[in-house]
């Protein structure tokens, strides 16, 4: 008798003691809503019913995609859910389709708490980026792989990304977001193919990530602040990017970003901001460049005030973006070009406040060169090449 009452009674008291752990998730397997591993039947329809039952309830739910090939189509998960903790586990892969109808292909709009642990997104976009580069023309623009707009407590870990069509992975609108583990991976001249791209966000999170793609690794966009990016490996790629800001007359501005400790191999760009040569209200503050290691990057520091593809829409007219206390310190290792710090910034809005310390950049074994226009700043301990500041 005793034999069997203790373990009920140690059950009991553990399911009260713990209530977090005794509310085990419900889990939804994608499989018992239809979804076909087979890597040719559409499974959208299922991962929207799972997405239905998982948002419909109030505890936290999972959504489990076990291992194998999943074709999508788009597919957007919506808003307005009574769950505030829903997670997508996924051991397989999810496969786009190549029609490239839509502007985006995995899209979480108005979602609070969702987590994405693990899986494989493939963009499956060599075709189209064969087709853009070919110069023909008349290629459709592709889907962004995953897109998370206007929704806030996002955790992304453990995913990777391959051949998207457009960008990768962007961060539109939202608050509280947490990107860890992430490997992107395109090749080195597929367009448009952006790693991570964020903006109008607050209190984004990028860590431990590897991204190799044909445009900017990361790209911050207008009405960024509080972002922190840390440990990532970038290249090739076009580098880390706060641009282009001030495409828009009245634009919101960039303010208190750290990047550290970032390795940049064969990339176009290491630390690069970049704004159009035409009147905004942008601006971009308070922003910390640290612990950078350039590997053959063309130009590792860089400020590009004077943005303006074709010469179109920008005639005569300096950039309206503000661009003040920003800061480069301990950036060491090699450029690619003998210009290793370029600071080019708008004739009517010079940068103010730059800030470089403990720098050290060469080329081809030699000392490189460090170009200022319109640049204004201090430079503390040792500094290679020599500050134009
Ligand atoms: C700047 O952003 C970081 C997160 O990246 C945050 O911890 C810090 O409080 C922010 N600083 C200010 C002054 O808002």
């Amino acid at each position: 008798m005793k034999l069997v009452i203790f373990p009920t009674l140690l059950a009991v008291i553990l399911f009260y003691s713990m209530p977090n752990a005794a509310l085990a998730a419900a889990t939804f397997n994608v499989l018992s809503f239809g979804a076909k591993a087979d890597g040719h039947t559409d499974s959208a329809k299922a991962f929207t019913s799972a997405w239905a039952k998982a948002c419909a309830l109030a505890q936290p739910a999972s959504i489990v995609v076990p291992q194998g090939r999943f074709l999508l189509g788009s597919v957007t998960f919506g808003g307005q859910c009574a769950n505030k903790a829903i997670s997508f586990e996924i051991q397989g892969t999810l496969v786009a389709p190549s029609d490239y109808s839509k502007d985006n292909w995995l899209m979480f709009e108005h979602v609070d708490g969702v987590s994405i642990l693990g899986g494989v997104l493939d963009g499956q976009g060599t075709s189209l980026w064969n087709c853009k580069n070919s110069g023909k023309g008349s290629c459709p623009s592709g889907a962004t792989t995953l897109q998370f707009s206007n929704s806030k407590n996002i955790f992304i870990s453990g995913l990777s990304s391959l051949n998207s069509q457009l960008f990768h992975i962007v961060i539109n609108g939202c608050q509280n977001v947490k990107v860890q583990g992430v490997t992107v991976t395109a090749a080195g001249n597929s367009p448009n193919t952006d790693g991570i791209h964020v903006q109008g966000s607050s209190d984004v999170t990028i860590l431990s990530s590897k991204i190799r793609t044909g445009d900017d690794c990361i790209s911050i966009g207008p009405g960024t602040t509080n972002l922190w990016i840390e440990n990532i490996a970038c290249g090739p790629g076009h580098g880390i990017s706060i641009g282009s800001l001030g495409k828009e007359q009245k634009e919101a501005g960039v303010q208190n970003v750290t990047v550290k400790t970032v390795t940049f191999t064969g990339t176009q760009n290491g630390v690069r901001i970049k704004s159009w040569g035409r009147p905004s209200t942008g601006f971009v503050r308070h922003v910390i460049f640290q612990d950078a290691i350039m590997v053959n990057a063309q130009n590792p520091i860089l400020i590009d005030q004077n943005y303006c593809p074709d010469n179109e829409g920008c005639p005569g007219q300096a950039s309206g973006v503000k661009i003040s206390d920003v800061t480069y310190k301990n950036i060491h290792g090699t450029s690619a070009t003998e210009v290793a710090v370029n600071f080019d910034c708008s004739p009517k809005n010079p940068c103010i406040g730059i800030k470089l310390e403990d720098v050290k950049l060469t080329y081809k074994n030699q000392v490189a060169q460090a170009s200022c226009v319109h640049a204004d700043g201090a430079t503390l301990g040792s500094v290679q090449p020599d500050s134009c500041l």
